[in-house]
């Protein structure tokens, strides 16, 4: 009797989550990753360990400048590697007119969307997050950046009140009609 071929699924090219802390970048990408046998990554850790420093401690001693400097480094590093699902800084598109077109250039950009409120329950301890300051703020700061995600991003994700795997499974699907993962069998 034979045995039904071995299925597999591959990236064509680099896919970026974006949007607000708490959006869910890192855990739907990792859910994507499990679920499908693909490669993924959080820029901001891969920042931390090239820097051996945690982001809040960059930013109280180097500033900002300093960090999206680092983060546009970063960015550059991912987007020649290997196709992996890559989660990406909240303010990634905000500071550095050349990330959005990094990413456009060499990948599909997914905007994972979320309100303040939404991203504050989300988000355990805000003291890791310097751009995080208070939920009034994080509200501005979303209504300021909406704009500049959308501007950076092929496609866009509801995310309120959604569970990860819920939203996994519409990535996967957007990402299989674009080509963005194809389904391999071995024989
Ligand atoms: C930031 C978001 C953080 C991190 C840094 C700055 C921002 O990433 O890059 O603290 O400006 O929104 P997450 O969105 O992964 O929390």
């Amino acid at each position: 009797m034979s045995q039904p071929n071995a299925i597999h699924y591959e990236l064509t090219c680099p896919v970026f989550f974006i949007g607000f802390m708490g959006a869910g970048k890192t855990s739907v990408s990792q859910q994507l990753a499990v679920t499908y046998g693909l490669a993924s990554i959080d820029a901001d850790e891969y920042l931390e360990l090239r820097e051996n420093r945690i982001i809040a401690d960059i930013f109280a001693e180097d500033g900002e400048d300093y960090f999206r400097d680092l983060e546009t480094d970063v960015l550059k590093d991912l987007a020649a590697r290997s196709p992996r699902l890559i989660g990406c800084g909240g303010g990634v598109v905000t500071k550095r007119p050349e990330n959005a077109r990094i990413m456009k250039e060499s990948g599909f950009v997914i905007y994972l969307m979320v309100t303040a409120d939404g991203a504050s329950k989300r988000i355990p301890n805000t003291d890791s997050r310097p751009m995080f300051k208070n939920l009034e703020t994080a509200r501005r700061t979303i209504v300021e950046r909406a704009p500049q995600y959308e501007a950076a991003a092929d496609v866009a994700i509801q995310t309120e009140g959604r569970s990860v795997p819920d939203i996994a499974q519409e990535v996967a699907a957007i990402l299989l009609e674009q080509g963005v993962m194809v389904k391999k069998e071995e024989d």
